[in-house]
């Protein structure tokens, strides 16, 4: 096809190992639009949806209850920590990977990280490798990054994630290379979903290397995700499995509330655990699918996979993950869509995939300037990069924050605040408009604050706001 034409063209440029990683990525991309081009009507037939039997998901509590033998160290042995790495801060108004955005105390997500491996390469005496998957765009900053680390005792390894051409909503063709646009708005190209992490590891050389090296699991997570540290007792699980009867792979799932409606959920279907996610439910379910009591849990991207099932199921070409079609407008105005996958949906390829649900503390993700306020809080304190609920909270759930468009940018948020409110006793929090916080401000239970258009409001320094709505010069 012209498809095929165009890109063997690019592939004709490159030289030595950096054609044979793009021979190999176009082999990917290829497949991926074969596939799209395939795929008729929805990807899941609402009739044939069941809820997981009674088994398949089961509680943290339950698996924690066996306990941890002494043997822990020689289980971290055969362990390697996976962080997805390929996105960037745009969202939060920064430029560069978001994994270096400062999140507590001048450390950034993987200074985090780091801490906690070590800590844990510490206390046990093991040898716990990190391992980032970057995409092209944040692999240059991440790398330069890497050297700081250089001392600290865990070992840390990279791979590239793939880089696909976007292709034209119209002609269904590549984009052409010769825009003249660049950014990642502006780009022709994109890292396809961190579904992408399967192929790409095992191209990469590194799945073979860890295995050689002993390992056998790797626990995959959002590096935005600050809850997602090594779980001894999950781990545990895994190594005491009788072979035969190997889960390989555990998806930690976590009960819902309002608030999550979004995330995938886990469903049975053929006979199989399969993620179930908003995009592939049909217009009339929609509904359904928010429900908390019918789909009581949601995804939360923290995986555990059994590396010798990965290494498999691609030699096997048996790795089935769902196409997302993400349509998108690129500067300049051009409609394009871009193919990508999400490293959950493979959880039916795998061989006693289990569900794990797990207490919500294990989801801590930083998506937003508003879960960045409640992180750098006095909720939380800060232990061996670790982030634990502070015990001085009376209930254990986290206050709703809602910050407006003022706060956005991390830059502008932090300007706005002289020192992060104590918020210990805050169930409600929305802030809209131009407003600032000074010094050791104090907020609890329900507070609003809203300026108006042209009015800006400061709230002074000590002030204590307790069930308030501040509005303009109106206060209740
Ligand atoms: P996102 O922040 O983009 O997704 O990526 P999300 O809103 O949490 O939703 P899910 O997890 O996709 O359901 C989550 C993590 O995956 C990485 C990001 O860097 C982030 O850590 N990621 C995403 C990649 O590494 N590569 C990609 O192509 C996409």
């Amino acid at each position: 096809t012209s498809m095929d034409r165009e890109l063997e063209k690019l592939l004709t440029t490159a030289k030595g190992a950096e054609a044979e990683v793009f021979k190999k990525e176009f082999q990917g991309f290829k497949e991926l639009f074969h596939r799209f081009l395939q795929v008729k009507g929805p990807s899941v037939d609402w009739a044939k949806i069941n809820r997981p039997p009674e088994d398949s998901i089961q509680p943290y509590e339950k698996i924690k209850g066996k306990g941890l033998p002494d043997n822990v160290a020689d289980s971290l042995n055969k362990l390697a920590v996976v962080k997805l790495n390929g996105g960037l801060g745009t969202s939060m108004g920064c430029k560069g990977p978001k994994s270096l955005i400062s999140v507590r105390n001048e450390n950034t997500f993987l200074d985090l990280t780091v801490q906690q491996i070590e800590h844990l390469n510490k206390t046990y005496n093991t040898d716990v490798p990190l391992v980032l998957m970057n995409s092209f765009n944040t692999d240059e900053d991440t790398k330069k990054i890497l050297q700081k680390y250089t001392h600290h005792r865990v070992k840390i390894h990279t791979f590239n994630q793939s880089r696909y051409p976007r292709i034209n909503k119209e002609s269904l063709l590549p984009v052409a290379t010769d825009l003249g646009l660049t950014g990642e708005n502006g780009d022709v190209w994109y890292p396809p979903g961190h579904g992408d992490i399967y192929a790409s590891f095992y191209n990469s050389g590194l799945l073979d290397q860890l295995i050689a090296e002993g390992k056998e699991y790797i626990f995959v997570s959002n590096i935005d995700n600050l809850g997602a540290t090594v779980d001894l007792h999950i781990l545990h699980h895994l190594m005491s499995q009788p072979n035969g009867k190997r889960c390989e792979f555990v998806m930690e799932v976590t009960d819902k509330t309002r608030a999550d409606v979004k995330g995938g959920t886990l469903i049975q279907y053929d006979g199989k655990l399969r993620l179930l996610e908003i995009a592939q439910v049909p217009k009339a379910h929609v509904d359904e699918f928010k429900s908390v009591t019918k789909f009581k849990i949601f995804n939360t991207n923290n995986l555990w996979v059994s590396l010798s099932a990965i290494k498999r199921l691609q030699e096997q070409n048996a790795m089935d993950m769902e196409i997302i079609v993400n349509p998108k407008t690129i500067d300049g105005g051009l409609n394009v869509i871009q193919l990508e996958t999400a490293v959950g949906a493979a959880i039916k390829s795998f061989d006693n995939a289990l569900g794990i649900n797990v207490p919500r503390s294990r989801f801590l993700p930083v998506k937003t300037t508003s879960d960045l306020l409640l992180v750098m809080s006095n909720l939380y304190s800060l232990e061996a990069g670790s982030l634990t609920m502070s015990q001085k909270r009376e209930f254990p759930t986290t206050p709703h924050v809602k910050l407006g468009s003022s706060f956005t940018k991390v830059q502008e948020y932090l300007m706005r605040f002289e020192s992060i409110p104590d918020m210990l006793e805050l169930d409600h929090l929305t802030v809209s408009g131009d407003v600032t916080f000074g010094k050791h401000v104090s907020l609890k239970g329900t507070v609003i604050i809203i300026a108006n258009h042209g009015d800006r409001i400061d709230i002074p320094a000590g002030a204590m706001l307790e069930n308030k709505i501040v509005s303009g010069n109106l206060r209740i």
